[in-house]
């Protein structure tokens, strides 16, 4: 069988384990991701690790609508179809693009679905990104998220950039003000180092921190360290490598080699190792495709032996 043909089958359906000719991957009856182990976000949301990022739902640049704004809906009903019942937006992916579609595909929402957005992070024109983290604005940004997710209450909330022109204390004031209204359950941050981290903690609890993180880019490796002594969550965003240069969909050389053997893609691989690496690591890989989106799915049920791991972390070290 041709490794397309298998990723094809995994996808289909059949729920053969293929053991001797490729031990490590079982296949199942759908994509869905029910072998993923969970995670309580905030101590009391129990989503299933492998989550969706929902910011290549808008148009080019992050910017105005797709396209194809159905096939974008289309592709939200499939995420919840798999079983992903975590999602990550934020008002700037469009912006609102993003959190309006949700509510369109997906109000009223599946019991169990934890929507995350973001906010604190303008975007003045297509592929500009600026903070702004005064606190009349993050609370109107608050108000904003919850009429455009159609919610009564916001479960996990980020602050999308700490506002160096801001003290964060002011910042994260205005969002412990909305949690104490009931508009927001959790709060987390993003980009964001563990001094920071211990500082915003003084004002609020933080339940997440959301940094760029993959296997060929740890940068984050001391703030991942923190959430798993801390049992906070970790989402790393661009698990994939982004779409950009250092993007891991187009990779080459030993890695790919690695996945081929265990009969993989280098997509699914780089996922599998994130949930691997960490009980506390929630990937959430973005995508327009329907067809992608299945294929990162179907690596949550990518286990490969302790030996694997090392021959995988040694390779991609020796890539890095
Ligand atoms: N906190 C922050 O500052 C921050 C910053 C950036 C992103 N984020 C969040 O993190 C999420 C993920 O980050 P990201 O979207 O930048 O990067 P990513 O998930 O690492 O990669 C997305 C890219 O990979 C492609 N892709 C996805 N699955 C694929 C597959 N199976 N095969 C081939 N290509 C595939 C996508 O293209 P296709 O559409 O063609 O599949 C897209 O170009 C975002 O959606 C967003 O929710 C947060």
């Amino acid at each position: 069988m041709t490794r397309r043909k298998f990723l094809g089958a995994t996808m289909a359906g059949s729920a053969t384990v293929l053991a001797g000719q490729f031990p490590t991957f079982v296949r199942a009856a759908t994509p869905a991701i029910s072998d993923a182990s969970t995670f309580q976000l905030g101590g009391d949301l129990t989503v299933n690790r492998l989550g969706f990022g929902a910011m290549r739902i808008t148009g080019e640049g992050i910017w105005g609508w797709s396209a194809d704004r159905e096939g974008a809906k289309k592709l939200l009903r499939r995420v919840v179809e798999l079983g992903v019942n975590l999602i990550d937006t934020a008002d700037a992916y469009g912006p609102e693009v993003s959190e309006l579609l949700i509510a369109e595909a997906l109000h009223p929402y599946p019991k169990g679905l934890v929507i995350a957005t973001k906010g604190g992070h303008t975007r003045p024109g297509p592929g500009q990104w600026v903070p702004n983290g005064r606190p009349e604005y993050l609370a109107e940004c608050v108000d904003n998220s919850l009429k455009r997710l159609k919610l009564e209450r916001i479960d996990l909330y980020q602050l999308h950039r700490i506002d160096k022109n801001v003290p964060v204390e002011e910042s994260l004031g205005a969002l412990k003000k909305a949690q104490d209204a009931g508009k927001i359950r959790h709060v987390g941050l993003s980009e964001v180092s563990v001094k920071e981290i211990e500082q915003a903690k003084k004002v609020l609890p933080i339940v997440s921190i959301q940094n760029r993180y993959n296997i060929e880019d740890r940068g984050s490796e001391e703030a991942l360290n923190y959430c798993e002594k801390e049992k906070m969550a970790f989402l790393p965003w661009a698990p994939l490598g982004g779409s950009g240069k250092g993007s891991l969909t187009k990779a080459g050389g030993s890695l790919e080699t690695e996945a081929k053997r265990h009969n993989a893609t280098m997509v699914q691989l780089a996922l599998a190792w994130l949930l691997h690496r960490s009980p506390v690591m929630l990937p959430i890989p973005g995508t327009s495709s329907i067809a992608h989106l299945e294929e990162n799915v179907a690596s949550a049920k990518l286990q490969l032996p302790a030996e694997d791991w090392k021959k995988v972390e040694e390779l991609s070290q020796a890539r890095g």
